[in-house]
């Protein structure tokens, strides 16, 4: 509902990289669209192979992103996850767990796909962030 948005949460999102290109109102429809979510520590929040349904943006705490016993990246305030699975309406495709405490906005592919297709610079920004994680070498750590 117009004028129900959390104006700290409207001023985060005006410093999230992603959606640097959105005008204030395109924001508040955001927060307003969005639903927040807390993890413990430990929690899951995406499981690999699920049918995707939200797509998730960082709010506080960081997440692990987790693929076959490595932890393949981590996750903080400002960064988002769980749009490879909106994208081709495939299994999520791997985990991600939350370090510690953790909260999250989390848009329904409805919302997500809704502030994509308004604004083409969210979309070339999500574009150039997948693929900067393409282009990011494998850890050799195992955790
Ligand atoms: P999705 O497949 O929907 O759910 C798991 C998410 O983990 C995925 O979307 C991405 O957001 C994220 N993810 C998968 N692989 C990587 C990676 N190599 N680096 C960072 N995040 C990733």
């Amino acid at each position: 509902m117009a004028g129900s948005a959390r104006p700290d949460l409207v001023t985060m999102l005006g410093s999230v990289p992603l959606f640097s290109s959105l005008t204030t109102r395109q924001r508040k429809a955001i927060a307003d669209s969005g639903k927040e979510r807390s993890y413990a520590a430990g929690a899951s929040i995406v499981k690999l192979g699920d049918k995707g349904v939200g797509f998730y943006l960082v709010l506080e705490g960081k997440a692990a992103v987790r693929k076959e016993n490595r932890s393949i990246a981590s996750l903080g305030p400002g960064q988002f996850f769980g749009e490879m699975a909106l994208f081709d309406e495939q299994p999520r495709t791997a985990d991600v767990v939350a370090e510690g405490p953790t909260r999250c906005l989390v848009l329904s592919s409805w919302e997500f796909w809704g502030a994509l297709s308004k604004e083409p610079e969210v979309l070339r920004s999500l574009m150039q962030e997948m693929v900067r994680r393409l282009r990011a070498p494998v850890p050799t750590l195992t955790e």
